[in-house]
């Protein structure tokens, strides 16, 4: 049976990271938000005696070790005791080791189109254990939220608000970190300010409320003509550990207005235009 399938990125509207646990995670409070920008996926599930799959367009973000989709398949059938034969195809749109959770949104995806091919063998509780042994982003995304409030890794939700503003999310092609080492770098720099504010402030006072503590990593950030383009904007930061930065705006003639100031200032960032909100 074949499924297409829209794995959409996230952002974090303020990301306070707390001190180390003992099992090498860091507690976190933060916003999760789904935005309009999304991989698409096209996915065959075969009936088979063994587990098998395939993943065509993961080429380009591929370094090493297992697909993240592959992973979630193979768990699934661990867990349901259900073999089958599953092809992807991916358009990979969310450029990877940004902060915008592609990976992550991508092997939820799989997650929850097979347990609705094979009529929910596991329950939301299952789906749940089985996305945070996929990774700290990835309950968000099985969820079914466009909107949370996340404590714990990542995996204590509670849905908020979802927002429309529209957004511009600038990435440069060279710059990529992987999360270990931002959490790992930011130990260094011994964070002992955590707090967030509540949701929804009015976005005039995002900025000093939402606070992301991965921003002071990012080399961009220390540009002062990037630091100019991005605060023409009513709200800007890193999302997740970075590197991509997220820009909010109150309505689309300032977004108009500011892509008109970044056209002449020729920086060198991809730009991604969309909306907070995503009707998935
Ligand atoms: O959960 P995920 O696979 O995304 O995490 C990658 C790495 O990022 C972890 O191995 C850990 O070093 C770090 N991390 C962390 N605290 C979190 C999430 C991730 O220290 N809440």
């Amino acid at each position: 049976m074949k499924y297409f399938l829209k794995a959409y990125a996230k952002v974090n509207i303020g990301l306070r990271v707390l001190q180390k646990r003992e099992d090498g995670f860091h507690p976190l409070k933060s916003y999760f938000h789904k935005v309009s920008l999304y991989d698409s996926i096209k996915i065959d599930i075969l009936e088979s005696d063994k587990f098998e799959v395939s993943i065509k367009g993961n080429e380009s973000y591929m370094e090493s070790g297992e697909d993240l989709m592959a992973k979630a398949a193979r768990f699934f059938c661990e867990q349901s005791g259900i073999p089958f034969k599953l092809n992807i195809a991916i358009d990979k749109i969310i450029p990877s080791q940004a902060g915008l959770g592609g990976g992550s949104s991508d092997a939820a995806e799989i997650l929850l189109a097979l347990n609705n091919h094979f009529s929910s063998p596991l329950n939301k509780e299952e789906i749940q254990a089985l996305a945070l042994k996929l990774g700290s982003d990835v309950p968000f995304f099985t969820s079914g939220l466009n909107a949370a409030y996340a404590e714990g890794r990542g995996e204590k939700l509670r849905e908020v608000e979802a927002l429309s503003y529209p957004i511009v999310i600038l990435k440069r092609s060279d710059e990529k970190m992987s999360t270990k080492s931002a959490f790992a770098l930011l130990d260094e720099r011994a964070i002992c300010t955590n707090s967030i504010g509540s949701w929804p402030l009015p976005l005039s006072e995002w900025q000093t409320n939402y606070i992301n503590d991965f921003d002071m990593l990012q080399e961009c950030r220390k540009e002062p003509e990037v630091m100019k383009i991005l605060s023409l904007a009513k709200y800007n930061t890193t999302t997740g550990s970075g590197s991509a930065q997220l820009l909010v705006f109150e309505n689309l003639q300032q977004r108009e207005a500011w892509i008109s100031a970044f056209k002449c200032s020729k920086l060198t960032f991809t730009p991604f235009f969309g909306v907070l909100c995503c009707n998935s």
